[in-house]
């Protein structure tokens, strides 16, 4: 049977720069309104941060998933906001939580890119999408689910 268009999900990975320092401040607001906003949606995902880049995958049905994403894009904390990766989902990868945090750490060798010379913005969708997925595995996320 053909489902109604707003069952249908997806997984948006993108990447952008920071505008200024990655403060604790900056991620706790961000995390804040992402907690506060994405259950309502439905939405799910994991914000990696650090090294002066943001990574996000939000994960939900499609027209939400959209609606933040132009909403996250005119957010003035960052710039060079880029889909690197969009997909059609029957599961969610990152379903328990409304929005986990990763930190890359310069320090913590677990949780950096595995390549020194790595630029997200001309790495393949595919291979950062594996890269977050490394991270979130190996990297200890924190501030997790909130009902
Ligand atoms: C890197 C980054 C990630 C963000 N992630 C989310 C998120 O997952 N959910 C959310 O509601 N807002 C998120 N925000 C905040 C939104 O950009 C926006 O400020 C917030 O949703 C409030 O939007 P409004 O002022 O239009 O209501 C994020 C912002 C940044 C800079």
């Amino acid at each position: 049977m053909r489902q109604p268009p707003h069952s249908i999900q997806v997984r948006l990975l993108y990447v952008s720069h920071a505008v200024g320092p990655q403060t604790t401040t900056m991620t706790s607001s961000i995390l804040l309104q992402a907690h506060q906003h994405n259950p309502t949606q439905g939405i799910s995902g994991v914000l990696c941060q650090g090294q002066g880049l943001f990574f996000q995958v939000l994960e939900g049905e499609r027209s939400r998933v959209n609606a933040l994403y132009r909403r996250i894009c005119a957010d003035k904390r960052h710039r060079d906001v880029e889909v690197l990766h969009y997909e059609e989902i029957t599961e969610r990868r990152f379903g328990q939580w409304s929005m986990a945090l990763v930190r890359l750490s310069v320090d913590d060798p677990k949780v950096q890119m595995q390549d020194p010379d790595f630029d997200p913005y001309s790495a393949s969708g595919g291979q950062v999408m594996q890269q977050v997925m490394n991270l979130l595995e190996t990297g200890q996320p924190i501030q997790m689910t909130v009902p």
